[in-house]
């Protein structure tokens, strides 16, 4: 089949299997098998795919998340590799990122602590864009750490990985960052969500418990829609100044950030 064709096959399989954005994705996998980029697809429309795409396709058919089935996926400036090992990076985690880079501006050679590093994700980033950062990335997930060092090795970013939970937030850093696990359940919510582990996404008054845990001057909280008003509230009690929330692209309240 050439790519023109398999294009519209994809499309039409994707968007009867209920995929939210089928034509992107069908252009993200043709593009994968070509070895090319989802625009380089159009100079070759009557180029051969080979047999490579069918066995991606069935599986984003079967709502598996397109950045697991492509293998990679990118997060700010960087290209990490991502598999059921750890949660998928979210593009409105880049704002978390953007709200330590814009906290830390001032401090010199940052020690900075990321609670639930999981695919590396906001802990790699801080370093590729804060290079004279000290990043330490912990979880509770030996598999989310082992695909962090990967990341790491592979982007050749030195960041300390452990495994451990709370404890850690309390050896005084500059800045402590988490995206904890956040939702309450995954009734209702998309079906890609049953590919990741669930220690990623179930959870409850993990937000609160690093607030008044850390010792730390600024705090950055990824948060789920909905669950802000009541974080800002944590860290103010919590004895947090200038508390501020950030929105993602969305609209949705998303960061949660204060200093102290
Ligand atoms: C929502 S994922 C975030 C992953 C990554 N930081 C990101 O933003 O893409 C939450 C991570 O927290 C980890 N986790 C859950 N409970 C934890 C705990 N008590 N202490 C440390 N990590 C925990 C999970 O294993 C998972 O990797």
């Amino acid at each position: 089949m050439i790519v023109r064709d398999a294009l519209r096959d994809a499309e039409q399989r994707l968007a009867a299997a209920g995929v939210d954005t089928p034509r992107v994705d069908a252009e993200l996998l043709v593009a994968h098998v070509a070895g090319t980029t989802r625009s380089g697809i159009y100079a070759q429309l009557d180029r051969e795919v080979d047999g490579a795409l069918e066995p991606l396709l069935r599986r984003r058919e079967s709502r598996e998340p397109l950045a697991y089935v492509l293998g990679e996926w990118g997060f700010r400036r960087l290209v990490l590799k991502v598999d059921e090992r750890a949660l998928v990076p979210r593009p409105e985690t880049e704002i978390v990122v953007e709200r330590c880079l814009g906290l830390l501006a001032d401090t010199p050679s940052p020690r900075v602590l990321d609670i639930g590093v999981g695919s590396g994700a906001i802990a790699l980033a801080l370093k590729d864009e804060r290079p004279d950062a000290s990043v330490t990335g912990i979880d509770v997930s030996r598999s989310a750490l082992s695909l962090a060092s990967e990341n790491a090795e592979r982007l050749g970013l030195d960041v300390d990985l452990r495994e451990g939970s709370l404890d850690a937030a309390r050896e005084g850093w500059d800045l402590v960052v988490s995206n904890p696990p956040y939702v309450g359940s995954l009734e209702g919510l998309q079906p890609e969500l049953r590919y990741e582990p669930e220690e990623a996404l179930i959870g409850v008054g993990m937000h609160e418990a690093i607030a008044t845990s850390a010792a730390t001057r600024f705090l950055v909280l990824e948060v789920g829609a909905g669950q802000a008003g009541d974080i800002a509230d944590a860290l103010r009690e919590a004895g947090y100044e200038d508390v501020r929330i950030t929105a993602d692209l969305a609209g949705i309240d998303r960061v949660v950030e204060g200093r102290r």
